[in-house]
């Protein structure tokens, strides 16, 4: 495996392998790699010829007093599990590189991105989009591995590559679970024993939530009542967000007659954590 640093060697071994008529995929990451990015990988070396996988905590993405500075980080032994993954480089830009001074270039997906994550984070995924933008530039990729886990964050990279005539085909890989449920996250390292235990109410209220509309039920007030139920009050978790909302344009919902999107995001101590799943009614009596 290789470990690339500089932009511009790593262009020059994307253009290399696209010369040679290779299909190049890339996994974007932010590191401290767990099963969820794992599997991504594992979905990008089956899609193409050559995978890359970036690993760059990305500080356009973290507003002041979010966890940019104590984002997890182990590089050591991301690069391991990459190369156990069968990633052929490994691309670690520097700060320094990706924004010298100067920098003042954004992109800004300007519908997708403002409810839910959006609403809560407004620079984030101003960010998100800049970065991916970047990355692609950098690696040059044909393919690209998004997971469902973030949810809006793939509705947000989708659009800007339709938006913006990108030639990238943009894949999505479902979510990824412990096996009690909790959705993996390189910030599930930050939750005590005790607090773990109560971020499982995310998964469980999706859980519910699915089993009453698999039982008939359609309105959305119904639905977000019994999540909140489930979620419950308590002083240690804060419900930034439990919404039901279109699984294109992320418009709201009150009647599921489709496929619906059950976005949850909340703050477990001051560690925020999200979740979510797509609902599918099942066809009414006739
Ligand atoms: P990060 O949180 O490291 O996630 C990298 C990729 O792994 C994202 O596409 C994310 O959706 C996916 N992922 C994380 N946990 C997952 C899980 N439990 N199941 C399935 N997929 C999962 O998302 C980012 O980094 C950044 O915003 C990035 C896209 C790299 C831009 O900086």
């Amino acid at each position: 495996m290789r470990v690339i640093q500089a932009i511009a060697e790593m262009q020059r071994q994307s253009d290399e392998w696209r010369r040679r008529g290779l299909r190049v995929v890339l996994v974007p990451t932010m590191g401290y790699l767990h099963e969820g990015h794992l599997s991504l990988m594992r979905l990008g070396r089956r899609a193409g010829d050559r995978l890359v996988a970036s690993i760059f905590v990305n500080p356009a993405q973290f507003a002041p007093g979010e966890d940019y500075e104590k984002y997890p980080r182990d590089p050591e032994r991301d690069l391991r599990l990459c190369e156990e993954t069968g990633v052929d480089a490994a691309f670690l830009p520097s700060a320094e590189e990706m924004y010298p001074p100067g920098y003042q270039t954004y992109v800004d997906v300007s519908e997708v991105s403002r409810p839910l994550c959006g609403a809560s984070r407004p620079v984030f995924f101003r960010g998100v989009a800049t970065v991916v933008c970047k990355l692609f530039h950098m690696v040059k990729p044909h393919a690209a591995v998004f997971g469902e886990k973030d949810y809006q964050q793939l509705l947000t990279v989708r659009r800007m590559v339709r938006d913006l005539d990108m030639d990238v085909e943009v894949l999505g890989h479902p979510l990824v679970r412990e096996e009690d449920g909790l959705a993996m996250s390189s910030r599930n390292v930050y939750l005590s024993a005790e607090r773990r235990a109560k971020a499982l109410r995310l998964s469980q209220a999706l859980d519910r939530a699915e089993a009453l509309v698999k039982g008939g039920e359609r309105g959305a007030g119904a639905v977000l009542e019994e999540v909140a139920r489930v979620l419950g009050p308590d002083d240690e978790m804060r419900v930034d967000y439990a919404e039901i909302r279109d699984t294109e344009n992320l418009e709201t919902v009150h009647r599921l007659e489709g496929p619906v999107l059950l976005a949850l995001a909340a703050f477990v101590g001051d560690v925020r954590l999200i979740d979510n799943r797509v609902l599918t009614p099942s066809p009414s009596p006739a």
